[in-house]
């Protein structure tokens, strides 16, 4: 399941929208009931309106009524996909909305993948409720 994950992460990155940075992202969320959904990262002129990979894939899912994510395989980077592209402060926050601590976070890098938890990543995380 990770390496397909990955896999549709890697096509998703293919629809980067990235001239500013040359960064490009892809990243592929799995939901409890096996639905993947995918994002890549859209930047602007205005820079700050960018949202990331990850970021975009939350929001397809979440506006279309999802709200049970088991993991999220991220692959990005300029040239190098294999350098494991860690998800920004924001976007961990975003996840820690609505993800549970456990959730699993898939990079990938030079032996296939590696793998996190969202409490790994983001320990003590700000919430509200
Ligand atoms: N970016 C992502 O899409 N996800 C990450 O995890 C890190 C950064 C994007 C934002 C911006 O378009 C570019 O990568 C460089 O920061």
């Amino acid at each position: 399941m990770n390496l397909k994950v990955l896999k549709k992460a890697e096509l998703a990155r293919e629809n980067s929208y990235s001239p500013y940075s040359k960064f490009r992202v892809g990243a592929a969320l799995l939901l409890a009931n096996g639905d993947i959904f995918t994002g890549c990262n859209i930047e602007a002129s205005s820079y700050s309106m960018t949202c990331c990979a990850e970021r975009v894939a939350l929001f397809k899912a979440i506006s279309e009524g999802n709200n049970e994510f088991k993991a999220i395989a991220i692959v990005g980077g300029f040239d190098d996909i294999n350098k494991p592209c860690m998800p920004c402060g924001a976007c961990r926050q975003v996840m820690a909305e609505f993800c549970p601590p456990d959730f699993k976070i898939i990079l990938k890098n030079n032996d296939g993948f590696e793998e996190y938890t969202l409490s790994e990543l983001l320990p003590k995380g700000f919430l509200l409720k």
